[in-house]
């Protein structure tokens, strides 16, 4: 009769907690999302009813609403259910609200935190989100609200904040979020990473300056890290396709990047797109 909230990390199965695979190992039921790969899922009992509701048999997704009723319904019915989620079950995943749900029908609920994309992204690609003399915070916010409207994000006082910006569902609106965050006053030599399929064997890295943001498709999922701190991969071997060598120095925040930023075209980026698909909102 307890429903656990688990945090499946960002894709390297080697970054799921120990917590988690115990979890998993004996779980009844497993309810995943579409980011949840098949080594993580394949420590679920054989046993164990695993109910993907990223996408139901119709190529749909599945509703909140509907994903609710099935953990509710489960959670009534078995010892132990996870509840398996990308990254952070808190960070973007609507945990929150899956939890309050939960708790109110009556059914137990705990949380496992995960490792989250929006730090295991740039992470992966070899960038610090904070660094001494380049970038003292950082800030996560979605782009999967229209960053036209000015709902939710305040992308003005974003650009303005002197500080990384790690986006989340931010690939099909990244020439948006450019337009935002210039329209903001942010400089248009800002350097850019997005960071695709971050800590898969697929991973991507692309470095770019804010004006060429969304210029050419960005895949999915991705993870845009906006800031001085992108020009300073500290560990460029961790970077995939940077046909560039990247300066290394740290520098002032206010110091145009122009020719400490490296471009790069790469076959990724004429991939076309893959739709958002998300469980947020
Ligand atoms: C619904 S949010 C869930 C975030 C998740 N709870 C977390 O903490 O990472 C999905 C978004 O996370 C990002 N994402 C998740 N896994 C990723 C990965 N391996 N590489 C790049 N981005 C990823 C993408 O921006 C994607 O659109």
């Amino acid at each position: 009769m307890t429903v656990h909230l688990v945090g499946a990390g960002p894709g390297d199965p080697e970054l799921l907690t120990r917590k988690a695979a115990r979890l998993l190992r004996s779980a009844d039921v497993v309810v995943h999302d579409r980011l949840v790969g098949d080594e993580i899922l394949a420590m679920a009992p054989p046993w164990a009813e695993l109910i993907d509701v990223g996408k139901n048999p119709n190529g749909h997704r599945t509703t909140q609403t509907e994903i609710n009723r099935i953990l509710i319904d489960r959670g009534r019915r078995f010892e132990h259910v996870v509840r398996l989620k990308g990254g952070d079950p808190f960070i973007f995943g609507r945990g929150g609200e899956e939890a309050i749900d939960l708790r109110a029908a009556g059914i137990d609920v705990t949380v496992v935190p995960g490792i989250s994309s929006s730090i295991a992204g740039p992470a992966a690609a070899g960038i610090p989100v904070t660094h001494r003399g380049v970038a003292s915070g950082f800030t996560v916010v979605t782009a999967h609200e229209d960053p036209a409207n000015d709902n939710g994000v305040n992308w003005d006082a974003l650009a303005t904040l002197n500080t990384t910006i790690v986006v989340l569902m931010g690939a099909r609106r990244a020439g948006d979020v450019r337009d935002r965050l210039v329209a903001g006053g942010m400089r248009e030599d800002t350097p850019v990473a997005t960071v695709v399929k971050a800590t898969t064997p697929d991973q991507q890295t692309n470095l770019m300056t804010l004006a060429d943001l969304g210029r050419r498709p960005v895949p999915n999922p991705a993870i845009l890290v906006i800031g001085d701190v992108a020009a300073h991969p500290v560990i460029p071997e961790q970077l995939t396709n940077a046909l560039e060598p990247i300066s290394l120095t740290p520098h002032s925040p206010n110091q145009t990047s122009q020719t400490q930023t490296s471009q790069t075209q790469t076959s990724q980026t004429q991939t076309s797109p893959t739709p958002e698909t998300s469980q947020w909102p």
